[in-house]
């Protein structure tokens, strides 16, 4: 079955980026002049996404208003003959059908995911963590829609972390079938670097099947009172064959300061208006 349908947890309180998300949702920290989260969107786009289903929660509107028709601005920039800006603006709204669901209360990735189970329906969807910019040749969702066609099952995107920052992330234990694709054994979230059980740390791009809301129905509270996927997938890998994908690109974490500012700098290096003049200006830094 196609995957059409991706879900964009917004949920979260974005407490490591305070207080810039204090009243502004971090999925729309901009990234040269576009909203991490548009990003995100268009890679969906380029792996076949048509559906969009935003979990949201409080403070978020802007989300919403980004990815809606700005009526009167679209006027004043035709009225003002700035008709390819207003084109550009016209097609945030035409990346995709969007559809928001709120999630009461930030209990986790997990309770987030199990919020859009009446849109998403019957049938595999991706799952995309808007704070996670990838960039690649191939889109990362497309390279994982693909495993998932020749698999059948859930698949989870991983990336080599070595040392103590192993911490932050979901691992996996796994069992290789080939030189990027591995069965999932079982998962550990956030362990302690001697107890992780391989390099492969779980980033914010899967590709689920419906069977996954049956466990996050039933997965308690785990690390810090939230309600974890990861868990649930781990109840699920017994039952279902799930696969981890080490994807080909480069990942940032832009939900922290530093993964933000990295990301900044080699996009901006990359656009082709300010790119030679920002090379220029970071070579007068002699750092
Ligand atoms: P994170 O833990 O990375 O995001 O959650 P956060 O909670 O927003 O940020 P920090 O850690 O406090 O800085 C991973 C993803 O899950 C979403 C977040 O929006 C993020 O995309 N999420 C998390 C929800 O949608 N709901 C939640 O209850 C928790």
């Amino acid at each position: 079955m196609t995957i059409k349908k991706a879900v964009f947890p917004v949920g979260g309180l974005g407490t490591r980026f305070l207080p810039a998300t204090k009243a502004m949702p971090k999925e729309m920290l901009t990234l040269v002049d576009k909203p991490l989260i548009q990003y995100c969107i268009e890679e969906a786009k380029q792996a076949g996404i048509t559906d969009v289903i935003f979990v949201t929660g409080r403070g978020k509107r802007a989300i919403e208003d980004h990815f809606d028709v700005s009526f009167e601005l679209e006027q004043i920039l035709a009225r003002k003959g700035k008709k390819k800006l207003r084109d550009e603006l016209r097609k945030i709204h035409e990346l995709a059908n969007f559809a928001y669901v709120r999630q009461g209360e930030p209990l986790g990735l997990g309770h987030a995911i199990l919020s859009a189970r009446s849109l998403v329906g019957n049938e595999p969807f991706a799952v995309v963590l808007g704070d996670d910019i990838i960039r690649a040749k191939v889109p990362c969702l497309k390279q994982m829609i693909k495993v998932y066609e020749k698999h059948g099952g859930p698949v989870v995107a991983v990336q080599k972390v070595t040392g103590p920052s192993i911490r932050d992330y979901g691992v996996i234990k796994n069992r290789k079938i080939d030189d990027r694709v591995s069965q999932i054994v079982d998962l550990v979230e956030k362990p302690e670097p001697a107890q992780a059980p391989s390099d492969l740390a779980i980033i914010g791009r899967y590709i689920l099947t419906p069977a996954i809301f049956r466990y996050l129905e039933v997965t308690k509270p785990g690390r810090g009172g939230e309600i974890q996927l990861t868990d649930a997938l781990k109840r699920m890998a017994p039952d279902y064959p799930l696969f981890g994908y080490l994807f080909e690109g480069t990942r940032y974490d832009a939900g922290n300061k530093l993964g933000f500012l990295k990301a900044t700098v080699e996009y901006a290096l990359d656009d082709p208006d300010l790119g030679e003049n920002f090379k220029k200006y970071l070579r007068s830094l002699k750092l």
